[in-house]
This record gives C-alpha cells, sequence and structure tokens, in this order.
C-alpha cells in the first residue's frame, strides 16, 4: 500500500488547511471525488516537479460510518476536548482535512482550485488557512518547532498503520491554535525558554533535571507502561494575518492514543498541581479527529 504523501513529507515552505463538511445528499458523491484524490495528488507531482508537492486527504470521526459504512479503521475515535478553567481544547468536529503543501505558493494554490473543483456542490468549506515556513522553522513564539520529531524512517514507523486492511493509513488530529501574542511577548527570554524546555536562538534541550515540570517539552515525553516512548510525527505549520496568528498544529501516528496522553498531560494538572505553561500563552480555536486512508484503499471505494 502507498501512504498518502503528506503524512511523512519533509517540512516545506508553504501550506493549504481546508476543513470541509459534506452536504447530506453527497456522500456518495463524495466517496466518487475521494477515490480520484490519488490521481490528482499523483498529477500535481508530475506537472511541477520542482514544487515539491504533497497531498493529503482525511476523512473525520463522525463522517467516517456514512462515507464508507462497510469498513471502519479500528480506533478511530472522538477528539479528545480538554477544559480545565480558563484553559480549554475544544472539540469542533468535520467530516474532511485537506493538507496541501508544496515549496511554491502557486502550485499549492492549484491544488486548493482542483480539490474547490472537485467538490464543488458536495461540501461546505468550513475552514482555510494558509501555512508558512516562518524563519528556520519556527513556531511564531520564535522557537524552532519539529526538532524532536521522528527522523528518516523513523517517521513511517511512528505515522502508519503497520498492517490490516488499514495499512499505511494515519490516525490525524487536527487543531488551530490562536496565539496570546501580547501576554507572550511580555515574558522575558528565560521564562519563554523554561516553558519549552529549550533554549531560543540556539534550540538546545534543557538537561532533564533543569526542565520545570510544566515545561511543554516534559508535558509531551510521555512513556507507556512498557517503558517505550510515546511518539507522534507533527507537521505543524505557523499560520498569521496582520491582526491575529497561531499554529496549525497536527500530528499524525498509527494510534490516535498517543496524542490523546499528551494532550491529557498538557491540560490536566498532575498530583503536584503542574500543566502545560504553553497553554497559558494560546487558545485551541478547533481540534478534530481523522483518519488518512492509503492511496490503494481511497482510490477503491469510488464504485
Ligand atoms: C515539542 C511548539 C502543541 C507535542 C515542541 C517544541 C516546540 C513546540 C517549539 C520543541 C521543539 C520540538 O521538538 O519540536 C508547540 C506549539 C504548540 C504545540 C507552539 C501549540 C500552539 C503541541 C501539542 C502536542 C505537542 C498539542 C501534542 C498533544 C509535542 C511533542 C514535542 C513537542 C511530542 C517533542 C517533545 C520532546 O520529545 O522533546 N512543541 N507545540 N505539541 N511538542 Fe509541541
Amino acid at each position: 500500500m502507498t501512504a498518502q504523501a503528506g503524512i511523512c513529507a519533509e517540512p516545506n515552505l508553504h501550506a493549504y488547511y481546508l476543513m470541509f463538511d459534506i452536504k447530506p445528499d453527497a456522500f456518495e458523491a463524495v466517496r466518487a471525488a475521494l477515490a480520484e484524490v490519488p490521481a490528482l495528488w499523483q498529477s500535481l507531482c508530475q506537472e511541477y516537479p520542482d514544487a515539491d508537492f504533497s497531498g493529503l486527504v482525511a476523512v473525520g470521526n463522525e463522517a467516517w460510518d456514512e462515507l464508507y459504512p462497510g469498513a471502519r479503521p479500528a480506533k478511530l475515535a472522538p477528539f479528545p476536548a480538554q477544559q480545565e478553567g480558563q484553559r480549554s481544547a475544544p472539540e469542533t468536529p468535520f467530516d474532511l482535512f485537506f493538507q496541501l503543501r508544496a515549496d511554491r505558493l502557486d502550485v499549492a494554490y492549484i491544488a486548493v482550485q482542483r480539490i474547490m473543483a472537485r467538490l464543488a456542490g458536495k461540501v461546505e468549506l468550513k475552514d482555510e488557512r494558509q501555512g508558512f515556513r516562518y524563519l528556520d522553522s519556527r513556531d511564531l513564539t520564535g522557537f524552532v518547532d519539529g526538532t524532536e520529531n521522528p527522523q528518516g524512517e523513523n517517521r513511517a514507523a511512528v505515522a502508519l498503520v503497520a498492517e490490516g486492511r488499514f495499512a499505511d493509513g494515519s490516525y490525524i488530529h487536527v487543531q488551530r491554535y490562536k496565539h496570546k501574542m501580547a501576554r507572550w511577548q511580555k515574558l522575558a527570554l528565560k521564562a519563554q525558554e523554561d516553558i519549552y524546555g529549550r533554549t531560543k536562538s540556539d534550540n538546545i534541550e534543557y538537561e532533564s533535571a533543569h526542565k520545570a515540570p510544566t515545561a511543554h517539552t516534559k508535558r509531551t515525553s510521555l512513556k507507556d507502561a512498557a517503558g517505550n516512548s510515546m511518539e507522534i510525527l507533527r507537521q505543524s505549520m505557523p499560520w498569521g494575518s496582520a491582526a491575529e496568528q497561531g499554529l496549525v498544529f497536527i500530528s499524525c501516528c498509527n494510534t490516535p492514543l498517543h496524542f490523546s496522553r499528551m494532550l491529557e498531560s498538557m491540560f490536566q494538572p498532575d498530583e503536584a498541581g503542574a500543566f502545560d505553561h504553553l497553554t497559558l500563552f494560546t487558545q485551541a480555536e478547533t481540534g478534530a479527529a481523522f483518519f488518512a486512508p492509503s492511496e490503494e484503499w481511497l482510490a477503491t471505494q469510488g464504485d
């Protein structure tokens, strides 16, 4: 099976993110349209070989059964929403998620136009965002994002389901965060660095003993009962307008469990009352759970 290229793609320069809901009478037509999507990804790569284009379509937890009544990925579940006082990670379900990435903005935009043409009349566009590389792959809080991501072959091992009917698919979680930039910028450099557990300009990880229990990298470095690291592959990119900005956070994994546990660890205080202090400086405005099937699986569901 062939995984959709957007799941394990290496970081690049531009992205468009589209969220759709399917119109009530259009599920069959959308199923047929999605069966053509792998061929669309291939033709975009062939037409613009210099653009390093990668496509990804993922189907939402709530839409899955109506779109594909015969088969459901075993672990597909609702988004694990969090609420703790003023801090929250809400669930805002969407039926379809597209991630269209390239090193050429015009090519990513051509992909948007082709998707819009194929889905015209069948879906409602619920959210759209343009992502971009900021400096040397930094989040807009100024810190390099993605350093501890799995590398090389390990990306596929972490992100893709290994076997069975849904082999080479991936469980996807997407959240659009809006940063509280004015509040963040009032922090001293050391306070910002303590929140991540890494230095800002040269991106060096603190020694474990020097990381606060509230540090983002502490709270998201989790182990399972057997002592194995619970990893995800992050494909996040910054978004921004003149007035507001943040991060489109994207997790790809062979299980939804790792993301769920990390999000819980960020939001829920532990026995000592510690939670991820990054959550004081950014607010998730959306949160949705999806599954991105392999290209062959998608292509054979159209009849
Ligand atoms: C690490 C930013 C949300 C999981 C990092 C790092 C940055 C960062 C700058 C350090 C460098 C790196 O290894 O990438 C952000 C921002 C977020 C956000 C700005 C939201 C606005 C999340 C969420 C999760 C998550 C929601 C998972 C639920 C991780 C993991 C690491 C990490 C697993 C690597 C930890 C390690 O092994 O050191 N993040 N992150 N992040 N983040 Fe986030």
